[in-house]
């Protein structure tokens, strides 16, 4: 099978042909039409996070991953060849940049009918990271209408997803976003923008219940706009995220450092959002599979719109 794969951190992407693999205990074998590009990709290439989140090499990488299963390892029960599934696979290498992949079950669900593979490829790391960081992290009840709720970063792969889940979830939102952005995050529902170039007037703003920090991770610039017993939340948690987390205990305000953790629990409640209207993934771009490293500097730009998308099966 084809796959894109590079042999050291640095080096670039390279096209190769290698042996399509065979599912293990818990495994299905899931022939790709679509994959998704996150900044933690091209962030484990470099290897500048390669101390936290090292890397296999030589590495396939790309972590979101659709398709149709191919083939069940003896064990697997719920899962038959011909289902259309898509998952957040596992693992420090991924593997989603190749024309098959292993995807454990534990990570996997049936695409909704109705869900196209451009969707399914761009839901599951960047949903599971917005639903995590709002539910886990900053404590959102999934049924409160009083919730006040700003989103920085509401026009990216985790924040548009989000701003959503928010919305879902009965709270006003207000997205932080680019002017350039600022209509397209109202299609999604914000309620407000603020322009994150216009700084200066955020403070006008009444508090916030929650803010999910999608962007910096700099609890301290944000922690000024929640109430007092407001839930900050950061899935780019840098060293100020953690000093502000240490001191927190003594606050009535939280925060809360997020990690994605892949599981098909909360995939499938993304795809029940999803299957009810109140969940879609904004496709920013699409690239073929030979195309990655194009898809990888687009994304390292840092102004892409919704998800990028990578066809397999071209
Ligand atoms: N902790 C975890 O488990 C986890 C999981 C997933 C992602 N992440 C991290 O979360 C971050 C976001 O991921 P992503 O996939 O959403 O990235 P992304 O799609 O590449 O985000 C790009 C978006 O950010 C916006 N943006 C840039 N600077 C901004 C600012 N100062 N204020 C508001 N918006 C700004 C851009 O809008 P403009 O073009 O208008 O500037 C663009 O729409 C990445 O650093 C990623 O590595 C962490």
């Amino acid at each position: 099978m084809r796959a894109m794969m590079y042999r050291g951190y640095g080096e670039p992407l390279e096209s190769v042909e290698v042996e399509i693999p065979k599912p293990s205990r818990g495994q299905v074998l899931v022939k790709g039409q679509t994959s998704s590009v996150n900044p933690v990709d091209w962030k484990q290439a470099s290897g500048k996070i390669r101390l936290i989140m090292p890397n296999k090499l030589p590495c396939t990488p790309g972590y979101d991953y659709a398709g149709e299963v191919v083939s069940c390892a003896p064990d697997v029960t719920g899962f038959a060849k011909g289902d259309r599934v898509h998952a957040r696979i596992a693992g420090i290498n991924g593997g989603a940049s190749a024309e098959y992949a292993l995807c454990g079950v534990d990570v996997l669900t049936k695409m909704p009918d109705t869900m196209d593979f451009a969707t399914a490829a761009g839901l599951p790391l960047a949903g599971m990271t917005a639903l995590q960081g709002l539910r886990d992290g900053a404590k959102l009840p999934m049924n409160d209408a009083s919730e006040r709720v700003l989103i920085v970063g509401a026009s990216g792969g985790v924040g548009h997803l989000a701003l959503q889940i928010a919305r879902a979830a009965g709270a006003t939102a207000i997205a932080v976003c680019s002017d350039r952005n600022a209509g397209l995050v109202r299609e999604l529902g914000a309620q407000g923008v603020l322009d994150y170039n216009k700084p200066e007037t955020f403070s006008t703003q009444p508090p916030f219940d929650v803010i999910y920090d999608c962007v910096a991770g700099d609890a301290g610039k944000w922690c000024g706009l929640l109430t007092k017993s407001g839930r900050y939340a950061s899935c780019v948690p840098g060293v100020g995220t953690f000093a502000r987390k240490a001191v927190s205990i003594f606050s009535s305000q939280s925060v809360a450092p997020v990690m994605l953790k892949s599981n098909a629990a909360d995939l499938a409640v993304l795809d029940s959002l999803f299957g009810a209207g109140k969940l879609r993934v904004l496709i920013g771009k699409r690239f073929p599979l030979s195309a990655l490293q194009e898809a990888w500097k687009h994304s390292e730009s840092g102004r892409t719109t919704g998800k990028l998308i990578v066809d397999i099966a071209t």
